[in-house]
């Protein structure tokens, strides 16, 4: 075989390796591109979580107050000293003694002199309980417009609940250890752990729940909270 024969063969196994490698790389690229595009078995990842909201709701008073300091609490009973005596059997002073006023009568101690009519303490039904110490406390004209205790409250935005708090789980070691605390208040509603619709099948061979929802989410929340303190 003459070179240049050699030359032609060679330039056409080139030639044609060439070709196959450039089809071999376009074909490749389109498979890729419509492979990929619109799969159909995408998972919606929901990008809001719930536990991103704000929490606005009720006072959880059974896991504030477990979690109250008493010290500092008594150290806030200085600002009620003036007026009030935290001893058994303490005397009257300005404001009625306050031995023992949790989970007492509002406006109960036999010889003071409370605030009367519209909007006073003596109108005032029910007992002390936390709520009702926490919302006196936060601003007691707001409790009651006419209450004759010249106190602003405990209010600072930053830490008056906190205060609050701490100095309530303080009245309630001046006889009132046997007060319980109240429940916390129950975790969110077991639907938020209920699965969304259209989410992937439980892929580690998970049993799935039954259509008619009889079995509970584990961890779920108990469906009747429990009853709110008095
Ligand atoms: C300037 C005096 C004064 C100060 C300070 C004061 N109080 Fe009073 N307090 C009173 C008076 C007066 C009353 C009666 C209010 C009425 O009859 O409306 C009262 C009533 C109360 C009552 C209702 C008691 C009952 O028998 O119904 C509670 C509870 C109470 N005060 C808690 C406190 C606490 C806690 C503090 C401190 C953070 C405090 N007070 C600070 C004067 C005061």
């Amino acid at each position: 075989m003459s070179d240049l024969g050699f030359n032609k063969i060679a330039f056409c196994v080139l030639g044609t390796g060439l070709a196959l490698i450039g089809i071999n790389e376009a074909s490749h690229s389109l498979f890729h591109t419509t492979k990929h595009e619109g799969a159909a078995y995408a998972v919606d990842v929901p990008t809001e979580t719930v536990a991103e909201e704000a929490v606005e709701g009720p006072v959880d008073y059974g896991l504030l107050l477990a979690a109250a300091d008493i010290a500092k609490g008594e150290e806030q009973h200085k600002k009620c000293v003036q007026c009030h005596n935290f001893d058994p059997g303490g005397a009257i002073l300005q404001g009625p003694p306050l031995y023992g006023v949790l989970d007492r009568d509002i406006a109960s101690v036999a010889g003071f002199k409370y605030s009367a009519g519209e909007g006073s303490l003596s109108e005032h039904e029910g007992a002390w309980t936390y709520e009702n110490l926490n919302l006196f406390l936060e601003r007691p004209k707001g409790f009651a417009s006419a209450t004759i205790m010249n106190f602003a409250g405990i209010n600072s935005r930053v830490t008056g609940l906190e205060d609050r708090m701490n100095l309530i789980a303080y009245l309630r070691t001046l006889g009132g250890e046997s007060i319980p605390l109240p429940a916390p208040l129950p975790a969110a509603p077991a639907d938020d752990a209920a699965p969304v619709d259209g989410a992937a099948p439980p892929v580690d061979g998970a049993t799935p729940a039954p259509a008619d929802g009889t079995a509970p989410a584990p961890g779920a929340a108990p469906a009747t909270p429990a009853p709110a303190p008095h």
